[in-house]
C-alpha cells in the first residue's frame, strides 16, 4: 500500500455496513446458527481462529470481552469449553439483525456458567472492554474500490482500538501464491500492511500470529 489509509466516520460506510448485513443475513437464514451460517467451513477451523485471537487475553483473572462480528456467538461455546475457569463478561456485536436474533435464540435457553453474555446489533461496541476480538469481518470485500475498502478497514480498526483497554485481535486472509487465482470478492492482504498501520497510526505494539495451518494470520494489537 503506497499511502496510509485515512479513516472516515462510520456514517460514510452505511452502504457497506448494509451490504455486509445483507450478505450474512442470507447465510444465517439459509444455514442457521452453524459454521456455514457465518460462512465458515467447519467448527475446527472456526475454533482454530479463536485459539489465535484469544492469545491476546490474560486468562489468569476475569475480564470483559467485545466480539465484533460475533455471528451467532460461537466464541462463547469455545470459551466455556476451553477457558471455563475464567469469568468473562462478553458482548457480541454484529451488523446483521438476523444474526443477532439467531445468537439470542441459540444462547437464550443455555446455561453459561461464569459468563455474562449480551448481544447487540451494530458496527461498533457501545461499551469499552478489556479486550476486543474480530474474526472474519474483513474477508468478504463488498466494495469494488480498493482504496475505499482500506478506509473502511482503517475506521473499523480505530473503533476496535478505541473501545479496548488492553488491546484487540483481528484476523485477515493472506495473499495467494503467485499464479494462483482466487475469488475476486475476498480481501487478501500481506500482514505487514495493517501491522505497520496499527503501529504507526494507533501507536500500538503488534504481534503477527501465523503458521497455524490456514492461509490467514492474526494481529494481536496491544496498547502501549
Ligand atoms: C465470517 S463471520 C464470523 C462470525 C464469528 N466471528 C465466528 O467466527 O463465528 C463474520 C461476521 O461479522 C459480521 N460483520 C462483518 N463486518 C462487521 C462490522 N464491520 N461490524 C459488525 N459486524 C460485522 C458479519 O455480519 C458476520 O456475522
Amino acid at each position: 500500500m503506497a499511502t496510509q489509509p485515512v479513516s472516515e466516520p462510520a456514517p460514510a460506510f452505511a452502504d457497506l455496513h448494509a451490504a455486509i448485513a445483507r450478505y450474512y443475513t442470507e447465510t444465517v437464514q439459509t444455514h442457521g446458527a452453524t459454521p456455514h451460517g457465518v460462512d465458515w467451513r467447519c467448527v475446527p477451523t472456526q475454533e482454530l481462529r479463536f485459539v489465535q485471537l484469544l492469545k491476546l487475553c490474560d486468562f489468569s483473572a476475569p475480564f470483559s470481552l467485545n466480539d465484533l462480528g460475533c455471528g451467532y456467538g460461537a466464541l462463547l461455546a469455545y470459551l466455556a469449553r476451553r477457558h471455563g475457569a475464567t469469568p468473562v463478561d462478553y458482548l457480541g456485536v454484529d451488523l446483521s439483525a438476523a444474526m443477532i436474533s439467531a445468537a439470542r435464540r441459540h444462547w437464550g435457553g443455555k446455561r453459561n456458567p461464569g459468563r455474562h453474555a449480551e448481544f447487540a446489533v451494530g458496527h461498533a461496541s457501545a461499551r469499552s472492554a478489556d479486550y476486543s476480538v474480530a474474526s472474519g469481518i474483513f474477508n468478504i470485500k463488498l466494495d469494488p474500490s480498493a482504496a475505499r475498502w482500506r478506509r473502511f478497514v482503517a475506521a473499523t480498526l480505530e473503533q476496535l482500538h478505541a473501545s479496548s483497554r488492553h488491546g484487540f485481535a483481528v484476523n485477515f486472509m493472506a495473499p495467494l501464491p503467485r499464479g494462483v487465482t482466487g475469488s475476486a470478492g475476498l480481501y487478501r492482504t500481506p500482514a505487514g500492511v495493517w501491522r505497520r498501520w496499527c503501529e504507526q497510526h494507533l501507536g500500538a505494539t503488534v504481534e503477527v500470529v501465523k503458521g497455524y495451518g490456514m492461509r490467514e494470520y492474526t494481529l494481536l494489537v496491544r496498547r502501549n
